[in-house]
């Protein structure tokens, strides 16, 4: 019997770092012989990113709340179906670009849906699959959105203005508090290396 992998979720708000540190600890559980998938939602599928293309498109700003969760949950639903279970059925580590945590702190924190909608959702689309760690970059809105903005052009979240983001951020450290065991919250300010280092530390605490 395959001993199945573990899934590690990166959260945070745009320009934190997320894409950046995937990769190192992708890169660091590789080195530890793991074998690993890095993905990102929304997205990580075929007809996934193709709903993220819709997601993002800015020319497209005026969908309600509600569609875009329910948008979010259907390219869930398919990268949970097509990457997620079966890589770690298989024994694979998935690494991914966001997760759930995402639509409670987006659409439910920065969007204003009920909660409760959103975890039957949830129950509906994960089936009680929660990620094995949950590493929550941190930093104030400013400095974040200076880092992506300085990137190429805003996507449809990037135009929204701060007050959405420091909602998203309060959300995202919310749900840090509410389950301890599974979310570190990480200082997103430093330089890349000390960021690394910061994450480095928390996966020898929690995969020995
Ligand atoms: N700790 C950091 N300090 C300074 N710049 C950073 C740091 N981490 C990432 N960056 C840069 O900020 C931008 C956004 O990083 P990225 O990893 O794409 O963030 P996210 O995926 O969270 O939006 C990139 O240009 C990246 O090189
Ligand atoms: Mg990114």
């Amino acid at each position: 019997m395959t001993l199945r992998g573990k899934l590690i979720t990166l959260e945070g708000i745009e320009g934190v770092g997320k894409s950046t540190q995937c990769e190192f600890v992708a890169q660091t559980l590789r080195a530890l012989g793991k074998r690993v998938v890095t993905t990102r939602e929304p997205g990580g599928t075929t007809l996934g990113e193709a709903i993220r293309g819709l997601l993002l498109d800015p020319k497209l700003p005026a969908m309600a709340a509600l569609s875009e969760l329910l948008l979010m949950f259907a390219a869930r639903a398919e990268h949970l179906a097509q990457v997620i279970e079966p890589a770690l059925s298989a024994g694979e580590w998935v690494v991914s670009d966001r997760f759930t945590d995402a639509s409670y702190a987006y659409q439910g924190g920065g969007r204003g849906l009920a909660l409760s909608t959103i975890a039957a959702l949830e129950g509906i689309v994960a089936q009680g699959l929660q990620p094995d760690l949950t590493l929550l970059l941190d930093a104030p809105v400013r400095v974040a959105l200076r880092r992506a903005r300085a990137r190429a052009q805003a996507d449809r979240f990037e135009l929204e203005r701060a007050q959405f983001f420091a909602r998203v951020r309060q959300a995202y450290l919310d749900l840090a508090q509410a389950h301890p065991g599974r979310f570190r919250v990480i200082d997103a300010v430093p330089a890349v290396a000390q960021v690394q280092a910061a994450v480095l530390q928390v996966l020898r605490q929690r995969f020995p």
